[in-house]
């Protein structure tokens, strides 16, 4: 079945957002990325404006103009100006990298900092188009018109040749690949690891040192507290109802402190019982990392009775 246009887009975004990751990795380190892989970056970096952005400005955003959504003012305002800031960005960012994949490594500072506005201006931006554009344009877009802004996208992509998306997509497993970002145990993948956490049967969400969300998971699942990309960067302070903030203060700070090893919850809703509890995440030197959450609806498990040790029907 041929994917709908939200789907394509979604995954340019997330492409684009490992890519930033990998980056982001290289940048971080005293000695700076090597120059061929900052050049790989510079072709990428064409994909997003001159491929992605022009799906949505050519294909995208006029049927939602038409529908009746103001091009100025609204979110459709709001994303055309962070496109447009996102080209001044890249003005600056295209030479600097340019330069430093030509062996000019005196400019990495500048280069980390135009980066660093970049990829922070995109991230946010997809997640707006993520979890507010494109589920207003879902219920706005009929049948037909949701066809059309496929084909509308498959002609940029084939205005700038053929096969341009796989191109760019192995530009992009080129760099997450060059960024040798740190490998698990036994060569675990990240996405069989990321598909295993999604199997659990708890929900995940872990928030760093610094009490920002970083990760939950089953994000395409049905979860018993909703959680939206959105959340990934922001302050747990700005998650939580204000009247149990005292009570997540006073939890994180005991964690730092080291005077609490869990934080137990259990609340009975719509007829389930769910278990919530936050655990202090600890590196291998004890160093506070982070703290994460575990939901579980334990409905059936408290039903328990007797044994099974016999494989039941499928
Ligand atoms: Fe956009
Ligand atoms: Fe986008």
């Amino acid at each position: 079945m041929s994917q709908r246009w939200d789907e394509l887009l979604k995954r340019d975004h997330e492409v684009t957002e490992q890519v930033f990751a990998a980056i982001e990795a290289k940048l971080a380190a005293a000695e700076g990325p090597a120059p061929a892989l900052v050049g790989l970056l510079v072709d990428y970096m064409h994909y997003v404006d001159h491929c992605h952005n022009q799906k949505e400005e050519l294909h995208l955003f006029p049927r939602l103009e038409a529908k009746g959504m103001p091009r100025h003012g609204g979110p459709l305002g709001v994303m055309l100006q962070e496109h447009e800031r996102a080209r001044e960005i890249l003005a600056r960012l295209v030479p600097l990298a340019t330069a430093y994949a030509a062996g000019n490594r005196g400019n990495l500072a500048e280069l980390r900092s135009a980066f660093g506005e970049y990829a922070s201006l995109c991230k946010d931006h997809f997640w707006k188009e993520n979890d507010i554009l494109y589920p207003m344009a879902l219920r706005m877009l009929g049948d037909t018109e949701a066809a059309e802004v496929v084909a509308g996208i498959e002609a940029v992509e084939a205005s700038l040749g053929a096969g341009t998306r796989e191109r760019y997509y192995r530009i992009a497993a080129e760099i997450v690949g060059q960024a040798e970002l740190r490998d698990l145990s036994y060569g675990l993948e990240r996405d069989v690891l990321a598909a295993i956490l999604n199997t659990l049967p708890v929900e995940l969400s872990f928030i760093d040192h610094e009490d920002r969300v970083r990760y939950f998971s089953h994000e395409h699942g049905e979860k018993i507290f909703g959680r939206t990309r959105g959340a990934i960067g922001t302050a747990v302070q700005n998650c939580h109802p204000p009247k149990s903030l005292h009570l997540v203060s006073q939890i994180l700070a005991d964690f730092k402190a080291g005077r609490r090893d869990v934080a137990e919850f259990w609340i009975e809703t719509g007829g389930r019982m769910v278990h919530i509890r936050y655990w202090p995440v600890r590196g291998d030197d004890g160093r506070y990392l982070g703290t994460l959450e575990t939901v579980q609806d334990v409905t059936s498990i408290r039903a328990l009775t007797g044994e099974q040790r016999l494989l039941s029907a499928a």
